[in-house]
């Protein structure tokens, strides 16, 4: 069955965390316009509503809670999306202290971000989450706070729960080994609770959506390199596959520094547009290309180059795919990616710089993988051990079950290019179990597996998809013709 149709999948998640974060932040209302509502972000929303944020979701023009909004996501999670919007009363960063725990899901983003926030203005407070969470390492927020003045405490030094004890934060110049967009967050946000200077150094630099945000905010910020977005659209709007890939090489080919400057109130009385995830995308991108006959056109799509790796990875295995419409929306780089069915998919070498831009598209890119002509390979990506699973392991057991000549490796992994045909004879009278760890990247890809070899599976915890896309099956349905 092809994949056929226009579609507008749910927002961006790593925005749709920011945007409650910093509207709870400013001075003034804010109104989000297509916030995402999943099971992570709501987390994000109940930690700010106890820390004292205003913050209002209406849907059909009637103010609900997120009871409802809990419930309306399993009735009818379509309708969350389109018909919903959120106001948020600024704070002007006056938080208040929780009164109990927080807990967080499955959501590292919440978690770190969040833990800069309390560092910089809460004297206690208490952070916890879900068994995937739990078991993910928070010694890189601790480290930086630390030596920021904050006082971290972690179980075995390293993981959930985490006490904080903020407040009275001094300046600091950050070089993180990593380049991850949660840490540097982390940092930038507790620097907006004191003057000192602030200066976050990563190897390569990792999603800008804070710094963008902030700005949007009227925060004054530092950053070098900058990224061009006018120069991008133009490479999308002229199809210019070299200029596209001179401006990556420029940018992303040496380290990244951020600096908070003089100015750091944020300033409301804004409106904020989230655009469509290109991580849940990826799954319909993914599925479209290796499905005959499929053409889909993803509406409204995030471009945002710190982002934008799969489309490097798209274009360098000659995958049939075009841009249209593309804009600036918000501050962000937006358009619509048309998608057709590509046989004979070049292979292809995921390393370095490119890690970041796409770290959480390699569980349903390792699918693309699989069915080029040859082999390919992912490497340095040892952060993917790290995810809201050991993801290298996964796909790797996963896929192995399906007689693919995977290796694993440290950082990454190999595959051989194989086809449908030889994947349905492997598997001719074998019961497929698929393993997530709660891991909503790992079940979507092999809900995509299931749809291109039109076989069924079993799951476990399929229902951990909730944390970032909960309408995926019902557009997985609507857009597969028979
Ligand atoms: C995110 C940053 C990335 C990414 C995660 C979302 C963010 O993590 O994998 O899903 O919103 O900042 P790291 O910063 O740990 O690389």
């Amino acid at each position: 069955m092809p994949l056929k149709g226009e579609i507008r999948v749910p927002s961006d998640k790593s925005i749709s965390h920011r945007s409650i974060m910093l509207s709870s932040l400013a001075k003034g209302k804010t109104k989000i316009k297509k916030f995402l509502f999943s099971e992570d972000t709501l987390h994000t929303i109940l930690a700010f509503l106890r820390l004292g944020s205003n913050i209002k979701i209406f849907h059909r023009n009637k103010k609900i809670s997120v009871k409802d909004v809990f419930s309306l996501l399993k009735i009818n999670p379509i309708s969350l999306e389109e018909e919903s919007y959120i106001v948020v009363e600024g704070l002007d960063k006056n938080l208040k202290e929780p009164d109990d725990v927080l807990y967080l899901g499955n959501s590292g983003t919440t978690t770190r971000l969040l833990s800069g926030i309390l560092a910089g203005k809460i004297n206690y407070a208490v952070l916890t989450g879900d068994d995937s969470l739990r078991n993910r390492p928070m010694e890189r927020v601790k480290i930086p706070l630390e030596k920021m003045g904050a006082k971290i405490f972690l179980r075995q030094n390293r993981l959930l729960p985490m006490t904080i004890l903020g407040g009275n934060l001094k300046g600091i110049s950050y070089k993180s080994k990593i380049a991850s967009a949660q840490v540097k967050s982390c940092i930038l946000l507790a620097g907006l609770f004191t003057q000192d200077k602030v200066e976050v150094i990563e190897p390569t630099k990792s999603r800008d959506h804070t710094e963008r945000l902030l700005r949007f905010f009227e925060v004054d910020i530092e950053e070098n390199p900058k990224i061009e977005d006018e120069k991008f659209i133009e490479a999308y709007k002229n199809r210019d596959i070299n200029l596209y890939f001179s401006l990556i090489n420029k940018i992303f080919s040496k380290e990244n520094k951020v600096a908070l400057k003089e100015d750091r109130e944020l300033k409301g009385n804004k409106e904020i547009f989230i655009p469509a995830d290109i991580s849940s995308a990826a799954f319909f991108i993914v599925g479209a290309l290796l499905i005959e006959n499929s053409e889909i056109l993803l509406k409204d799509l995030l471009l945002n180059p710190t982002r934008s790796g799969i489309i490097d990875v798209l274009l360098k295995m000659e995958a049939n795919i075009s841009f249209e419409n593309v804009r600036i929306l918000n501050g962000e780089i937006v358009g619509d990616l048309r998608v057709k069915y590509t046989p004979n998919l070049k292979p292809i070498k995921i390393e370095g710089s490119l890690i970041p831009r796409l770290i959480d598209e390699i569980p349903i890119l390792s699918l693309l993988m699989l069915f080029a002509n040859g082999k390919s390979i992912v490497k340095d990506a040892k952060e993917l051990r790290v995810k809201e699973s050991d993801r290298i392991s996964l796909i790797c057991s996963n896929l192995s079950q399906f007689g693919v000549n995977i290796e694993e490796f440290e950082d990454g992994f190999e595959i051989e290019g194989i086809s449908k045909e030889k994947i349905l004879k492997n598997i001719e009278n074998k019961n497929i179990f698929i393993k997530t760890f709660l891991d909503h990247r790992i079940a979507m890809t092999f809900k995509i597996l299931e749809k291109v070899l039109n076989k069924k599976f079993n799951f476990e915890n399929e229902e951990c998809i909730k944390t970032s896309f909960p309408s995926f099956n019902i557009y997985l349905d609507k857009h597969l013709e028979d």
